[in-house]
């Protein structure tokens, strides 16, 4: 079978902006993207730039935007890409600076997981003479360590495609977030370092930025499920306390008002979010009027919806599944 690649070129040494260029290869059954751009390399153009080494889904050095999603290109089959959208076109990891052709700049991504001090932070220090071994503990069902975080391969999808990151380039992004999650859910890491890690995530760009748009989720290749957890390291901060920022507030007050009232209030959700605070009141007025004139801020005071009780009957119990630390 002949196929038409439409493979995104830069050269920062000759093009100012990024440009497609096409390539005709022959290609055989169960070969991968991959194994097309070594070929095309090979046998049609030298200069094109790529990454790779284990070939194997191992070292994620492959993740590129493959037919407009990121995968890793060596184990996204060619077959399967044409069945599904009649082409094959591939270009670089999005929202990273690109070096040349697929080859992205991943240091922000790796000072980002610096930043959350991928280490273990134990309570006692090494014994004297050498580093102690330190067990883990029993793995068992109703202690799912990790949580499958630590099968993370550092590609870099899920940050390509993270919707907060495209808009904010300081938000630490769901593969960090993920390995800080890692430490949380690891027994021998001491109560101090998690609060202190925990407290670290609630500044601006940490857990709290998370739109929960899922896309994390749907792109990585190991199934880590970046995203969830977001959710946990929100949940472990809001047991320990830590609930200042306006993400946490909003989770309590969302919660608060559904108990008492049965439905979102929002005209007194603002309230529960900025408090107070004249210049958060002020920041949000003009949200709050246009709300106020298109008739989406009912009374304040409003009745309570009928079946209440059930309401708070479920809230009593999801709050006692959750242990308070
Ligand atoms: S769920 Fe959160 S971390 Fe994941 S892609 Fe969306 S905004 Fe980014
Ligand atoms: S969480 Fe998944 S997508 Fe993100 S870097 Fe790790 S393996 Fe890649
Ligand atoms: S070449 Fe290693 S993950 Fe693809």
């Amino acid at each position: 079978m002949r196929l038409t690649f439409t493979i995104q070129r830069f050269n920062p040494e000759i093009d100012s902006t990024a440009h497609p260029e096409e390539f005709r290869l022959e290609v055989g059954r169960g070969m991968t993207v991959l194994d097309a751009l070594i070929r095309i390399k090979n046998e049609c153009d030298g200069s094109l730039a790529l990454r790779y080494s284990c070939r194997s889904a191992i070292c994620g050095s492959c993740a590129m935007t493959i037919n407009g999603s990121e995968k890793l290109a060596c184990r996204t089959s060619l077959r399967n890409e044409v069945e599904r959208y009649g082409h094959i076109s591939v270009e670089p990891l999005r929202n990273l600076p690109v070096i040349k052709d697929l080859v992205v700049d991943m240091a922000s991504f790796w000072e980002k997981i610096r930043d959350v001090h991928p280490w273990l932070v134990t309570a006692a220090p090494p014994s004297r003479g050498g580093v102690a071994a330190r067990s883990q503990g029993r793995r068992d069902q109703s202690n799912p360590q990790f949580h499958n975080v630590d099968a993370c391969i550092m590609c870099g999808a899920c940050v390509a495609a993270c919707t907060v990151h495209e808009v904010s380039k300081g938000f630490a992004g769901p593969a960090a977030l993920a390995k800080a999650d890692r430490f949380l859910s690891d027994p021998r890491e001491a109560p101090s370092a998690t609060r202190a890690r925990l407290s670290a995530l609630q500044a601006e760009h940490g857990i709290w930025d998370c739109t929960r748009c899922n896309f994390c989720v749907e792109v990585c290749p190991k199934d880590v499920k970046p995203m969830e957890a977001i959710i946990r390291l929100r949940r472990a901060s809001l047991q320990r306390g830590l609930s200042t920022t306006g993400g946490a507030r909003h989770v309590l007050g969302f919660t608060d008002l559904i108990e008492q009232q049965g439905r979102l209030n929002e005209a007194i959700m603002p309230l529960k979010v900025v408090g107070f605070s004249p210049r958060g009141l002020w920041h949000i007025l003009p949200l709050g009027i246009k709300m106020l004139l298109k008739g989406k801020i009912p009374y304040p005071f409003g009745q309570a919806l009928p079946g209440l009780s059930h309401v708070q009957a479920l809230i009593r119990r999801a709050r006692r599944g959750i242990p308070q630390v």
